[in-house]
């Protein structure tokens, strides 16, 4: 379809144990269209987390092909690659993972200067983002003197300080308590509308699961259910 982001065929994934190999994804095909808001859900082990990280180009499928805006990732130089995670995608963890000794302001900087961009346009679009996750009077605290919701919509901010278009996020209310939990979420799906930027949510929560408009449920490696909700239901 002309307006497909990511495609994946037959996608496979083993880990090499000891003497055991692991096939972990069985031969996946996913398509997304770009825009799109979609939850992967599935018990622990399943193999969403390690999904992620082929889609966002930290690791490469054993099998299969993975294309980006019709580009295979496989056949990328390693210059296009990196390219490709750093501004095509974000990325946002479970845990924050900010620097400590940094602002707010300076952590969610730091992938703008790595891609060479000047201080003061890193600076300008840097306390923009931030403004979007609805934190311009937090730019100069530290991650320590943030709440556990803040810290990850600095997370946030950093990983869409570079206008990504796809944003993948692996259980990103994990650590949050339920109401802080949904506000992430509401704010990532905000961000979905606004930026139209695509998104795959990974989460075990199912209500927050439901706010997305396509779910799909992973068990033992495949996908099992691939459900759209209609288009109001948000
Ligand atoms: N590098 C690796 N080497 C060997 N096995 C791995 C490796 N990475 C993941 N696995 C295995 O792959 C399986 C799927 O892991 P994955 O992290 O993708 O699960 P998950 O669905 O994200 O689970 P959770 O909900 O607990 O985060 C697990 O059984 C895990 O032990
Ligand atoms: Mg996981």
């Amino acid at each position: 379809m002309e307006n497909t982001l990511l495609e994946l065929q037959d996608v496979t994934k083993e880990f090499i144990h000891g003497e055991d190999t692991l096939r972990i994804l069985k031969s996946l095909q996913l398509t997304v269209e770009a825009g799109e808001r979609v939850a992967i859900v599935g018990a622990s082990g399943a193999g969403k987390s390690t999904l992620l990280h082929l889609l966002g180009g930290l690791d490469t499928p054993t099998t299969g092909s993975i294309r980006f805006e019709g580009r295979d990732l496989a056949k990328l130089s390693s210059n296009a690659l990196a390219e490709y995670r750093a501004k095509k995608v974000g990325f946002v963890f479970q845990f924050h993972h900010l620097l400590p000794a940094f602002t707010a302001l300076e952590n969610v900087m730091i992938p703008a200067l790595i891609q060479r961009i000047t201080i003061p346009e890193a600076r300008r679009k840097s306390t923009e983002a931030l403004d979007r996750v609805g934190l311009s009077h937090r730019i100069t605290h530290r991650p320590g003197q943030l709440s556990g919701g803040e810290q990850q919509r600095v997370a946030i901010a950093r990983a869409i300080v570079m206008e990504p278009r796809l944003l993948l996020a692996d259980e990103p209310t994990g650590n949050l308590d339920s109401i802080t939990g949904m506000a992430v979420h509401d704010l990532l799906l905000k961000l979905n509308s606004d930026l139209n930027m695509t998104m795959i949510v990974v989460t075990h929560n199912h209500d927050l699961a439901a706010m997305f408009s396509r779910e799909v449920t992973m068990a033992d490696g495949q996908i099992k259910e691939d459900k759209r909700r209609d288009e109001n239901a948000v």
